[in-house]
């Protein structure tokens, strides 16, 4: 519903625009802390805080320093840490046995930050990208991304994500029928609550560039992901992606990317009225840093708006590497 205003000048829009409180009062949506996800990178070593150029001011790091910041998360009110590993050469393999090892940086990093700051939530990932050879999220034969082996596969992943302690999985594959058969296992291994954040509309995009370097999996990745990510022309397709996901048993569902995407959240909050999360993915990051350090854009500035769009097209939260900046600054007022 829209409203209409009196006619002119009975009705002036300008009048609650006139002073700081006059604004405070009537604003629609806001930004808290509370709707922040942090997405962090986890590499092997001990006290390693190792820069990605292509993500100015983010760092792969080893677990200790992993669960350093998510301590520091915790302490300003970030309510979770999703967690990519950067994995070494010689576990990335065409068998992807890496991915569903108890002992993986990812399963690692779980179970150190759950020893440490068992009050932060934490989120994974799953998908194969970072320990197959070719760089996809699925195994590759014949040239072909394999949907069924895949899906059992990510199965084996999530559970020992799930033994490992982790609180949300966040399959990121969009292998079809993944989320029922995770759903399946979860609650026939007794993991009836950790709970599934679907990568249910993610679409096949440029934008994450700058992960793949992070990950290490973008100089490996062979041919693109066009065969299993989303048309970024297709907004039915999301849709249905979405319902699918959640008939199968998604507690939450995600969009991504997020900014070039805001159609897509807000049709997926009116229509589905679920736990609606965006990605502000690397290359969305990237763009907006790159462009402050350049002086050409106000960082900080820009940042929150872009973070606060996600809100007003209906995400109740975000997955930004923004997360540690916005939060002391909103801590700051
Ligand atoms: C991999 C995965 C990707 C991202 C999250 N999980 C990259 C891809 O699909 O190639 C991207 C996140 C980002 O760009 O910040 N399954």
């Amino acid at each position: 519903m829209t409203r209409t205003p009196a006619p002119f000048p009975a009705a002036r829009l300008r009048r609650l625009r006139r002073t700081n409180a006059l604004r405070d009062m009537v604003q629609e949506h806001r930004l808290g802390v509370a709707d922040l996800i942090w997405p962090v990178f986890v590499r092997d070593g001990e006290g390693v805080e190792e820069p990605i150029p292509s993500m100015p001011g983010v760092a792969r790091r080893s677990i200790d320093r992993v669960v350093r910041a998510a301590a520091e998360a915790a302490e300003l009110g970030i309510p979770a840490i999703c967690l990519f590993p950067y994995t070494d050469a010689a576990l990335r393999t065409e068998d992807c046995t890496e991915a569903w090892s108890p002992d993986n940086l990812t399963n690692r990093a779980i179970r150190a930050i759950k020893a440490e700051v068992p009050e932060i939530a934490v989120m994974t990932d799953i998908a194969l990208d970072p320990y197959n050879a070719n760089g996809h999220d699925g195994f590759v034969v014949d040239g072909e991304i394999v949907n069924d082996d895949t899906v059992a596969a990510l199965v084996k992943m999530g559970l020992a994500q799930a033994e490992a302690g982790a609180d949300i999985l966040g399959p990121s594959d969009m292998m079809d029928g993944r989320i029922g058969a995770l759903r399946t296992a979860l609650e026939a291994a007794g993991h009836r609550d950790v709970a599934i954040l679907s990568y249910a509309a993610k679409f096949a995009s440029g934008f994450y560039g700058p992960f793949r370097d992070a990950v290490g999996a973008g100089s490996r990745l062979v041919g693109d992901k066009k065969t299993y990510q989303i048309n970024p022309a297709n907004r039915d397709e999301a849709l249905a992606c979405v319902a699918r996901d959640l008939a199968e048993g998604a507690d939450m569902v995600m969009v991504k990317p997020g900014m070039a995407y805001l159609d897509i959240c807000r049709a997926v909050k009116d229509r589905f009225a679920a736990p609606t999360f965006a990605y502000q993915v690397s290359g969305e990051y990237a763009m907006l840093v790159a462009a402050a350090q350049n002086g050409w854009l106000d960082g900080d500035k820009v940042m929150l708006e872009s973070l606060l769009a996600f809100r007003r097209a209906g995400c109740d939260g975000v997955l930004s590497y923004f997360a540690p900046r916005v939060a002391q600054l909103l801590r700051a007022g």
